[in-house]
């Protein structure tokens, strides 16, 4: 090689190296987190004090559209016209617990539109309508049992081999790959009726998904996303819900697990039918306070899922102390109904006492409604559940659903849906 290209070439290295974003480094040191000051939920952008429920309810308009401004975009309002149809049945599913129900949500009139294929079990020890949950799956309906009767879906899939997604879709192999974090049997035998649905029904959940996705369908310019649409989404499963004779409606929990917790946080505090809303480990733009500097950040999250959020967010990646919002007031828009906030002591990334202190900073909104907030002046320990009208605990172990974390929504639930 001649010298001069090999000149060239030293020279170029450097270059091609500054070029890389510097690698992400979270901090997970609490002295290192700095100070901040939250937005206060209860004074208006204007300055003004909400003083009275009624002030709040202009307030609640106001940080609902500082959200969809800065964070998650603006969902279309128009209701869209639904169809629904049933296509299977099973009497004797979970060896005889609960009746399960294959239901289409038809999403626009063209009848080969996008569809949400809703997964249902219904408990056969029921006097009247049940008080459900509601939440999305990650691999598929057939995902959450190994039950070979369950419809394998057919939407996209992030490959993975080991867990049976061959070429972007599902195979046989990867039925029940989901099934430990869907205690299904417990629930139904607490009374409760299951409802779930594959969350790439909406949006695949992927860089280039948008134009697979539901959203080209609704709006052409609103600038919302993968969030947005999981959100619409849960609404629209609740739009069935509230159709189904087996289902009591006004009682219906909308629980998710981290992105699904961050989609579910947004679909409770849009949509006031949401009876319960549970975020399960929602970390970043979830329930964790965005000012806090621990774990994942606003710009990371960004980055890493730039399909996710609004283009206005991303312009708050290096000043998150400009957003006219913080993730407390995303807690407050579900008051004054009950809100259950799930952390896990290894899911550092989530930023569990980002978490709780949002929780914490949530409360005033839910005691101006004459609730109790979140009854707990410090952090409760391990396996410590508090019980108020916002709920917290944290548990052992890492970011995932586990059927400690169940126990704890189905007790929430059993006391603040009872006397409903
Ligand atoms: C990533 C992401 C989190 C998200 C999580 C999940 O870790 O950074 O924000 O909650 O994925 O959805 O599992």
């Amino acid at each position: 090689m001649k010298i001069t290209r090999i000149l060239l070439l030293l020279c170029a290295l450097p270059l091609a190296h500054a070029q890389q974003p510097p690698a992400f480094v979270p901090n997970y040191d609490e002295a290192k987190v700095g100070t901040y000051t939250l937005p206060d939920p209860l004074t208006m952008n204007d300055g003004s004090k909400v003083l009275t429920a009624q002030q709040w309810r202009k307030r609640r308009a106001e940080l609902l559209r500082l959200f969809a401004e800065n964070v998650y975009g603006r969902t279309p309002t128009t209701k869209p016209k639904l169809r629904f149809a049933e296509k299977l049945r099973d009497p004797n599913a979970l060896g005889g617990l609960a009746t399960r129900r294959e239901i289409t949500i038809q999403l626009t009139p063209k009848s080969a539109g996008p569809t949400i294929n809703l997964l249902l079990y219904v408990p056969n020890k029921r006097a009247g309508r049940v008080p459900a949950f509601l939440a999305m799956n990650y691999g598929g309906n057939h995902a959450v049992h190994p039950d070979p009767k369950i419809t394998l879906a057919t939407a996209w899939m992030r490959e993975n081999k080991d867990n049976g997604i061959v070429n972007n879709r599902a195979t046989e192999k990867s039925r029940g790959t989901e099934a430990r974090r869907w205690p299904l049997e417990m629930i139904v035998q607490r009374g409760y009726a299951v409802a779930t649905f594959y969350y790439g029904d909406l949006f695949p959940d992927h860089n280039n998904g948008r134009p697979d996705s539901i959203i080209p369908h609704l709006s052409k310019d609103e600038d919302w996303n993968a969030i947005g649409a999981w959100a619409w989404g849960l609404s629209r499963a609740l739009d069935y819900l509230e159709h189904d004779k087996d289902i009591d409606a006004r009682r219906v929990a909308v629980m998710g697990h981290s992105r699904h917790g961050k989609a579910a946080l947004w679909a409770g505090a849009q949509d006031e039918r949401f009876a319960i809303v549970i975020s399960n480990d929602s970390g970043e733009s979830g329930a964790a306070l965005a000012r806090r500097n621990f774990g994942e950040t606003v710009a990371r999250i960004n980055t890493a899922f730039p399909h996710w959020f609004n283009a206005k967010y991303k312009t708050y990646n290096d000043r998150v102390a400009a957003l006219p919002i913080d993730q407390h007031e995303i807690l407050a828009l579900i008051a004054p109904r009950p809100l259950y906030v799930a952390s896990a002591v290894e899911d550092q990334w989530a930023d569990p006492r980002g978490e709780f202190l949002s929780a914490q900073a949530a409360s005033p909104v839910y005691q101006l409604l004459g609730k109790d907030g979140l009854n707990a002046t410090q952090m409760p320990g391990m396996h410590q559940p508090v019980m108020s009208m916002i709920g917290y605990h944290i548990r052992v172990g890492v970011h995932d659903v586990t059927k400690y974390d169940w126990e704890q929504f189905l007790n929430f639930a059993d006391r603040h849906l009872r006397q409903k």
